[in-house]
């Protein structure tokens, strides 16, 4: 059983810490918040203890490996520290905000043996991992085109706004990292195009978008759109289509039951989408635990590592770069 202890008892690291405890492979030994009330909360719910500090967590000879699910200015940090400790890591999105902060950590951690994931939890999503796994067995022949949509059901408060970092380095991150897990190359272009189109004053306010649209362009060629609303009132739509030579792959939106209705006024009519990423993601979220696991104890690659993180970062600083500037950005600008 694989020791892990979460750090961050917020909106994810609760789910984290419950998934840890059920997973048959895994032992929650602990939680830590700065926060004590909710370290105190979550530690109650579970059973387990609650740390005082970071640094006790670090050095317990009875933790094996940390989640890092604290606000994301901490992240570097803490992969840092746990590195040093000899603790493996699996670490929420992004790394940070700042791609020279990243670089520094990359550096700083260079050469461990520690397995360190990053969170980006889509990729274990079984229907998109099962349109990949479509793809690379030759089932729509090449790939040409790759349709990302990922929008919210609601815009966050304002204070999440201010802290967030940006839509690009927040939220398209996500949609960033799937793209290159689907192209399986590396994009080496970039268009962004984006607007404050929800709540315009807040956009002022802030310096904020919430609607924006990418593309992105591979060496060879292939194709790439991303969209992304904050608030599609319809639900969280989450979908990702791959175009090739000989058909198409969708991974479509989940419903939480298929239960269809008929009648005089309407047909077809169906549940709301599952409403956000702890529902649509559940299963997603349990298997990159299990893939964590299989890291530590098996040797396995991190299906999502260090530097998808770091790749996926430069994509939104180049995507950044493109909204300033009104035009088409290589990535080698930004990445040196
Ligand atoms: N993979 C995903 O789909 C996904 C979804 C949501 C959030 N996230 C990421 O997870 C992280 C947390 O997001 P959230 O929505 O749970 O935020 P949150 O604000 O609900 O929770 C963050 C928690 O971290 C704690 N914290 C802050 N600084 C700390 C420190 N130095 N040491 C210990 N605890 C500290 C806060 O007290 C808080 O309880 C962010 O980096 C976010 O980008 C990822």
């Amino acid at each position: 059983m694989l020791r892990m202890v979460v750090l961050g008892c917020g909106r994810i690291g609760q789910m984290h810490a419950a998934n840890v405890a059920r997973h048959p492979r895994a032992t929650l030994a602990g939680v830590y918040d700065l926060h004590q009330p909710s370290a105190d909360s979550v530690a109650a719910a579970q059973g387990v203890r609650a740390f005082a500090s970071a640094e006790d967590v670090f050095a317990s000879p009875d933790v094996d490996a940390v989640l890092i699910a604290t606000a994301t200015p901490t992240h570097a940090d803490y992969i840092e520290m746990a590195i040093a400790a000899g603790k493996a890591v699996l670490c929420e999105k992004p790394i940070d905000l700042n791609l020279n902060r990243v670089n520094a950590c990359a550096a700083k951690i260079k050469g461990t043996k520690l397995p360190i994931q990053l969170g980006f939890n889509r990729r274990y999503d079984p229907g998109h991992s099962a349109a990949r796994a479509a793809m690379l067995a030759g089932e729509i022949g090449d790939l040409h085109q790759v349709i990302i949509t990922s929008r919210d059901p609601g815009l966050p408060p304002k204070a999440y706004l201010e802290a967030a970092g940006g839509l690009f380095r927040d939220m398209t991150i996500h949609d960033f990292d799937l793209a290159r897990f689907m192209l399986v190359e590396e994009p080496i272009e970039v268009f962004a195009l984006a607007n404050a189109l929800i709540d315009p004053a807040l956009g002022q306010e802030l310096n904020e978008v919430d609607s924006a649209m990418f593309v992105l362009r591979t060496a060879s060629g292939k194709q790439c759109h991303i969209n992304n609303s904050r608030t599609a009132v319809y639900g969280y739509d989450q979908r990702v289509e791959l175009m090739g030579t000989k058909g198409m792959l969708l991974s479509d939106n989940r419903k939480p039951h298929e239960l269809r209705r008929y009648s005089a006024t309407t047909t077809e009519t169906s549940a709301p989408y599952q409403f956000f990423f702890l529902e649509r993601y559940l299963e997603a979220f349990m298997a990159e635990i299990d893939g964590f696991v299989d890291c530590v104890e098996k040797g396995a690659k991190p299906l999502a590592s260090f530097e998808d993180g770091r790749r996926a970062l430069i994509l939104a600083e180049a995507a950044y770069l493109s909204l300033r500037e009104r035009r088409l950005v290589k990535v080698s600008e930004v990445s040196g």
